[in-house]
Formats: C-alpha cells, sequence, structure tokens
C-alpha cells in the first residue's frame, strides 16, 4: 500500500522544465518560450511568472506579443484579452486559454505543463 501511494504521489507531481533565466524577461514583458515543443507565453509582474498557451483561442496570435500589464494580456491580432493567472477571458468572451505553474530555481524560471 505504501509503494502504491508513492508511485501516486510521484505520478502528481508536475514535471517542471527550465524556460529562461529571470534575467532574460525584465518585469512587465512576455516572451515566447518552447517547453516540450509547446510554444508557451511567458510574462513577468514584478518577479512573479506566468505562463500561459502562447497560441490566441479566436484565431491563433501570439499572445506573448501582445501588451502585458502586470495582470491582462491583449491579443495582438485583434485585441482579445486574457488574465494571464487564470486564463479566462478578460472582457467576458467565453475563450480560455490553458495556464501552467511557474516556480523560481536558481535564477532560473521553469515551467510545468501538467
Ligand atoms: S487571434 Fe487573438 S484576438 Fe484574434
Amino acid at each position: 500500500m505504501r509503494g502504491s501511494l508513492a508511485v501516486l504521489w510521484f505520478l502528481a507531481m508536475p514535471n517542471f522544465v527550465s524556460a529562461c533565466s529571470v534575467s532574460e524577461l525584465p518585469s512587465g514583458r512576455g516572451r515566447t518560450v518552447s517547453i516540450q515543443g509547446v510554444q508557451v507565453a511567458l510574462f513577468n509582474n514584478q518577479g512573479t511568472f506566468h505562463a500561459c498557451a502562447n497560441s490566441c483561442p479566436h484565431r491563433g496570435g501570439p499572445l506573448a506579443e501582445g501588451d502585458f500589464d502586470g495582470a491582462t494580456v491583449t491579443c495582438p491580432w485583434h485585441g482579445f484579452q486574457f488574465d494571464v493567472a487564470t486564463g479566462q477571458a478578460a472582457d467576458g468572451r467565453a475563450y480560455r486559454i490553458p495556464v501552467y505553474a511557474t516556480r523560481v530555481v536558481d535564477g532560473k524560471v521553469e515551467i510545468a505543463l501538467a
């Protein structure tokens, strides 16, 4: 029984992968990173990092290139807005983007896709 719990605990652990150095992403900015072949938009709000899908669910606009106000990113193609912490559309639309866990370890931003 104890071994089974250990296996379940291990399987539930997020698999964090290094994305970039903290110094590579100034506060208030976003950038695209590739994590295990997935394009992820990474944002820095005063040292708090948020990661979400880079592709806008409307027509695939590159969200990492959108305006970022510290909480919301605006898609550069048609202006849809998303809360980068929750993935919810900030303007009430029925769109949502996946968001991913982040952490900082030894000056590196790490992201877990699951
Ligand atoms: S592609 Fe993002 S709003 Fe249209």
